[in-house]
């Protein structure tokens, strides 16, 4: 432990993140927090203080990751005498708690999702004893918004809820997320036009299941949050993600098309394109009605960008079920999926079915799905060469400091050249070219 470490102003710390947007804002409040206590954050982990690293436990190579980043760190302590903290918090953390300290007995702090608010008490205490603080609260805790350290000066992730009732049987996110709570909506309004007000122009809200958002107060729904988030004068684009396919109302899909600033593009979760597979996940909907979701959005906002996350190997899952997924995404053609081999995990339902299909099963059907899905890019993103496209560059390209790079209303990944400086500043971009995930053209 370190000496420094006692004392916040000399600190110098380093947030490594994993998981998914949540996570991402969770670092920046915690990045937040450690600031505002006169902490500062440091590139580069071999010279910082104290290094936090925010872990995801929805797949095992998740966890894994956690586990070998820890390895390099202990490998670092001992033979290059670094003398650093190292916390572990999010969802491994909140999972494994106690018994993640007697694996990696260099672990000097763990901290669940819902105890990150608990840092500055932390930290001073930590030169006595090791802390793991994993309790759930049922109640919202507030971080105040002048303790988060954004990573982007014009767009702003803003989480409404957190937490997750659904219970899908691959999951693991209710055991590390806890059950659905809703941050009171004048909390959620305040920080927004706060945001407005630094120049933030696109806000997307967070939560795990956002269509079932309640307000513990007043009970105002998702809707009507939205139509307020939408009459705050400077936001230009809104976006929201989890929403839940069976939560997913032709209300909810009026209201996005009723309130201007709200992107036509959602993304939404459909797992499989098998009734019997979703019946089995206990996903509460069947590709029927799934599809029916989707034609309605189509009818009601024709230029709607779609993306979905899609599981493959569900146990038990047959080869008829898997070209269900495959027909369904012929159907659909989502701008973008995300997808992944079933993986195991502790606690949840679908863990204790043995019948599990074989590796080589579940890699080849991956393969097959992102095969297809990769045409179904190519070819859309076809058609988009020639047009003149509204993009909000959020920075330049990491492989090439001459091109910027940004994302449209469909949220596609636009790279492009520009004469002008064009950081955070929304630009018109000409298509020239294009690849499977990504446009490319130059600024009029
Ligand atoms: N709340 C969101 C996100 C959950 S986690 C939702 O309901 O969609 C993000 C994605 O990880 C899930 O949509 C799912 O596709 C995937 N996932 C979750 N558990 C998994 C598991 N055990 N194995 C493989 N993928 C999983
Ligand atoms: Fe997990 Fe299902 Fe909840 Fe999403 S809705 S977080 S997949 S349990
Ligand atoms: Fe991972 Fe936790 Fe997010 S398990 S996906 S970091 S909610």
């Amino acid at each position: 432990m370190n000496e420094k470490s006692k004392d916040f102003k000399n600190l110098k710390f380093f947030i490594h993140t994993f998981g998914c947007q949540m996570n991402n804002n969770d670092s920046e409040h915690i990045a937040g927090i450690l600031n505002s206590h006169g902490a500062n954050p440091s590139d580069s982990l071999e010279e910082s203080d104290l290094i936090v690293i925010n872990t995801c436990a929805v797949r095992e190579k998740s966890e894994d990751k956690l586990y070998s980043l820890l390895g390099r760190l202990n490998a670092l302590r001992k033979k290059k005498g670094k003398n650093f903290t190292i916390g572990v918090v999010g969802c491994v953390a909140q999972l494994h708690r106690s018994k993640l300290l007697e694996k990696m007995p260099h672990i000097d702090f763990i901290l669940g999702p819902d105890n990150y608010w608990q840092i500055p008490e932390i930290i001073p205490n930590l030169l006595e004893e090791k802390i793991i603080s994993t309790e759930w609260s049922k109640d919202w805790h507030e971080i105040p918004a002048a303790q988060t350290l954004r990573s982007s000066k014009v767009s702003a992730f803003v989480t409404i809820m957190e937490g997750c009732n659904n219970f899908c049987a691959y999951c693991i996110v209710p055991y590390t997320r806890g059950r659905e709570k809703c941050r009171p909506a004048p909390q959620i309004l305040s920080e927004i036009l706060e945001l407005a007000h630094n120049g933030y122009k696109e806000i997307q809200l967070l939560g795990q299941n956002v269509n079932s958002y309640i307000d513990p107060n007043s009970k105002m729904g998702f809707m009507e949050l939205l139509r307020e988030v939408n009459a705050i004068e400077g936001i230009d684009w809104i976006r929201f993600i989890t929403s839940h396919p069976k939560n997913f109302s032709t209300d909810i899909a009026t209201a996005m098309k009723k309130s201007e600033k709200v992107c036509h593009q959602l993304h939404l979760p459909v797992q499989s394109g098998s009734t019997s597979v979703l019946h089995r996940m206990n996903r509460g909907y069947s590709r029927e009605e799934y599809l029916k979701t989707i034609k309605n959005l189509r009818r009601l906002m024709p230029d709607i960008s779609l993306s979905t996350d899609i599981i493959v190997g569900f146990p038990g899952e047959s080869d008829k079920e898997f070209q269900e997924t495959m027909s369904l995404l012929e159907e659909v053609r989502y701008t973008n999926i995300f997808s992944f081999r079933y993986s195991p995990r502790p606690l949840t339902k679908a863990e204790k079915n043995k019948s599990d299909v074989p590796l080589a099963v579940k890699k080849a059907r991956l393969m097959a799905v992102q095969n297809l899905q990769k045409n179904i890019q190519i070819e859309t993103n076809q058609t988009l060469v020639g047009r003149t496209i509204k993009v909000l560059c959020t920075g330049k390209s990491k492989k090439n400091q001459d091109i910027y790079s940004g994302r449209n209303e469909g949220y596609r990944v636009i790279n492009f050249s520009s004469e002008k400086e064009v950081v955070d500043q929304f630009v018109d971009v000409r298509i020239t070219s294009y690849g499977p995930y990504s446009l490319r053209g130059h600024t009029l």
